[in-house]
Parts: C-alpha cells; structure tokens; sequence
C-alpha cells in the first residue's frame, strides 16, 4: 500500500468574534469538510492584544489597526488549522474578498456578511505565513499529524 510520504500543506483558519456570535461556525467548518480537507487542530479562544500584535504586525501601522483590535477583541475567535491540497490558497477562495461587496455569493463572505471589517473570518495568505500563523496560535501538542492518528485507528 502506498502512502503519501509528503507533509500536508496546511491553513490557519479563524472564525472572527462576529462569526461565533452569528452562530456560523458549523456551517464555516462544513464547507471545509466537504470541500475535502482534514480538520488538524481546532479550538476557541479569547484572544488579546498582545497576540493579535503579533498576528496583524503587518498592519500594526493601518489607521484601521485600532478598530480591527477592538473588533477581535471583542469575543472569542475559533481557531482552525486545516489540512489538504493547496489549502491556502483555495481557502482564501472560499472565503471570498477582504471587501464582501467584492465577494461571490457561494463564498464564506459572499454569503454572510456585508461590511469590510466585520467579515467573518480570516484566511493564511501564503504557505509560509500559514505555518507561522499554526504556530503562533496553536501549541505544537494541539496540532494533530493525521497520518499516524488515522493509522492507529485503522489498522
Ligand atoms: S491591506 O490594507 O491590503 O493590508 O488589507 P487586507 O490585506 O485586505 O486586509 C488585512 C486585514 O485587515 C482587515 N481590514 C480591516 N479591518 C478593519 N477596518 C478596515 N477598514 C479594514 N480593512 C481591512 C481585513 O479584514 C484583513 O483581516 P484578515 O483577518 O487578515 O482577513
């Protein structure tokens, strides 16, 4: 039996304080399933702002910065690290545009929101930066290897 040897490319999917409050984790997290990928760590969190810093430290400048803090501070946020083929890059598809005006409907903004900076959820830009965002928000323990925990099921 052959196996894939090759280490998954993971995302670091966030569902924002608007989209636990709305109640859309479930169907956030359905897309993900059915679309084919592999849930590799997940949890709730209140974050603050010490760590948002670091997760938004390209934007710490924006004139925006402070209401996007105030924003995700505001709630708890649900920490995703999803696993699959190119993941990052069609998560950022389903999730649609920064701007939900911008966003088909079918995507995750496209669908559910209406404002810029209240739009549900945030998506790893690239592979580098999502292997950074996995390891800024999850402990090493927290991150599940799939390959070893579906063989121990399995065989
Ligand atoms: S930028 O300016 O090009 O860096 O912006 P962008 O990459 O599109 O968005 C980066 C994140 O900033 C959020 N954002 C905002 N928040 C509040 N107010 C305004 N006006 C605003 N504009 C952008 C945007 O939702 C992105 O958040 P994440 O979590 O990365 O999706």
């Amino acid at each position: 039996v052959s196996r894939p040897t090759m280490a998954m490319e993971r995302s670091y999917i966030m569902i924002k304080p608007d989209g636990v409050q709305r109640g859309l984790v479930g169907k956030i997290i359905t897309r993900f399933e059915e679309r084919g990928y592999k849930l590799a760590g997940l949890k709730l969190k209140q974050a603050d702002e010490a760590l948002l810093k670091k997760h938004y430290k390209d934007l710490v400048d924006k004139p925006f910065f402070p209401k996007l803090l105030a924003y995700m501070i505001s709630g708890p946020v649900v920490c995703m690290a999803w696993e699959g083929k190119d993941v990052v890059a069609m998560g950022r598809k389903m999730l649609g545009e920064t701007n939900p005006l911008a966003s088909a409907p079918g995507t995750i903004r496209g669908d559910f929101c209406l404002e810029v900076w209240r739009n549900i959820c945030h998506g790893s830009d690239s592979v580098e930066n999502a292997d950074k965002e996995i390891a800024l928000w999850f402990g090493e323990a927290e991150v599940v290897d799939h390959e070893s925990a579906m063989q121990d099921w399995i065989y």
